[in-house]
């Protein structure tokens, strides 16, 4: 019926809709709940601190905020944690099906860092971990008293991560695993931080203790930081699909901008939300900000075609390189594909290799075989509307090929 190989990638597919959907249902709850917060009308009489009248879908909603007390718990709380905690979770296995299955190919660059695939998953793992002790070690120290260092300190480490993913992993895992290290920070200060914080209020209350005013100053610091941190995340995890933004010796600069915008994109909405101005500036800053992204990602992106030519086979490219029927499957590529997928494509109106995947040297063509195979042997995705015109034999050699490689 299919194999593996299409199975696999199906289920990359699946997990990547599930993710998709969940950040949605995150991002969204947490936007609403900050403008709505941000714009309460805090000049009410009685007990409550502030509310707002809403209208939406044919009913209008009257919501009340209290800060600690509302006179009695209700019986029934509508609590706000599985869209953080679906959206770790589904995250985190797009990442392991992605660049930890797919390391030899999206994860490890040889040329940057010579690391066995375990290796390279160890460090993926960890630093993931690692990022999250470290920030949380900031907050906890006598920082939390100083907002503005303490996110200054935050920019820094973020920065500084940028740049060491740089170093070992390929720019689309340095992009994605910073999101991904932003992101788990966020959840984290949700799962560790936030949600115990709010039970302890919880309890109090209802066994008629009054809470500790601090419980909500700490939870408050911590979603300060996930709304300035959310638009960025959204960006790096985007970014896998733009080679311009990863494919280039200053992804981890673009990425530290990238973070600015964040905070401009943000302080502008929270300034209006909260009826306290409009600050137009921001956008000046922002385009001002993604305009130095543009130009930075001109920088040259590949390394010269002579210099790749002359690179020793890793390992894993010499397993399909060796497969029987490379040579053919080598020359259709080159012959219907190349024009496009070089580090200087040809064709008109191609100006960088699309999706950054590169099909020129034997090394290339050997790394790819399993996107060659399902791109343009299985299916007929590749070229696009067969405009180079592969014949049936061409896409037969590729299956030949890859199915020889034993995988
Ligand atoms: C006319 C130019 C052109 C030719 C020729 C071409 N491609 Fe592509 N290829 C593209 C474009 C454009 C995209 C990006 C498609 C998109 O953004 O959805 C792409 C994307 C890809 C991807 C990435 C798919 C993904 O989304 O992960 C692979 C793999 C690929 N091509 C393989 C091939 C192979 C193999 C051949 C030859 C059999 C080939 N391409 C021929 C233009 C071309």
């Amino acid at each position: 019926m299919f194999e593996f190989a299409v199975f696999w990638d199906w289920m990359a597919f699946a997990v990547r809709w599930l993710h998709v959907i969940t950040a949605i249902a995150w991002i969204g709850s947490s936007f609403y709940f900050i403008a709505l917060d941000l714009g309460l009308n805090r000049d009410i009489p009685g007990p409550a601190d502030g509310e707002e009248w809403q209208v939406h879908g044919g009913g209008f909603y009257h919501i009340q905020k209290y800060l600690v007390a509302p006179e009695r718990m209700p019986d029934h709380l509508t609590w706000f944690k599985w869209e953080s905690y679906a959206t770790w979770l589904s995250g985190a296995a797009l990442l392991m099906i992605v660049y930890w299955v797919g390391g030899e190919l999206y994860l490890i660059d040889a040329q940057k860092a010579d690391l066995a695939l375990w290796q390279g998953i160890l460090i993926s793992a960890a630093s993931l971990t690692i990022g999250w002790l470290i920030y949380d070690f900031l907050c906890k120290s006598g920082l939390g008293e100083r907002p503005t260092l303490l996110m200054v300190l935050l920019f820094v480490l973020l920065v500084v991560m940028g740049w060491g993913y740089n170093q070992i992993f390929t720019g689309r895992a340095m992009m994605l695993h910073l999101g991904a290290f932003t992101a788990t920070i966020m959840t984290a200060n949700v799962f560790f931080i936030i949600m115990p914080n709010q039970r302890i209020v919880v309890d109090d209350l209802k066994n008629g203790r009054t809470p500790d005013p601090k419980y909500g100053k700490i939870a408050k610091l911590r979603s300060t930081h996930n709304n300035y941190l959310t638009l960025p995340v959204v960006f790096l995890m985007l970014s896998n699909h733009y080679p311009l933004a990863f494919a280039t010796q200053y992804n981890w600069i673009i990425a530290a901008l990238v973070f600015l915008m964040g905070v401009t994109i943000r302080h502008y909405f929270n300034t209006r939300h909260a009826r306290a101005g409009d600050p137009t500036w921001t956008w000046l800053v922002t385009a001002l900000l993604f305009i130095a992204i543009m130009w930075l990602s001109t920088a040259p992106m590949y390394k010269p075609l002579e210099e790749a030519e002359a690179q020793p086979l890793t390992a894993f490219e010499q397993k399909y390189a060796a497969a029987d029927g490379f040579e053919q499957a080598h020359d259709v590529v080159l012959g219907r594909c190349s024009m496009c997928h070089a580090r200087e494509p040809v064709w008109d109106g191609i100006l960088w290799a699309p999706k950054g995947i590169l099909l020129e040297t034997q090394g290339d063509i050997a790394r790819n075989a399993k996107q060659i195979y399902l791109q343009a042997g299985v299916s007929h995705a590749m070229p696009p509307a067969n405009v180079t015109y592969m014949e049936p034999e061409d896409r037969a050699a590729i299956i030949r090929w890859f199915r020889n490689a034993g995988l």
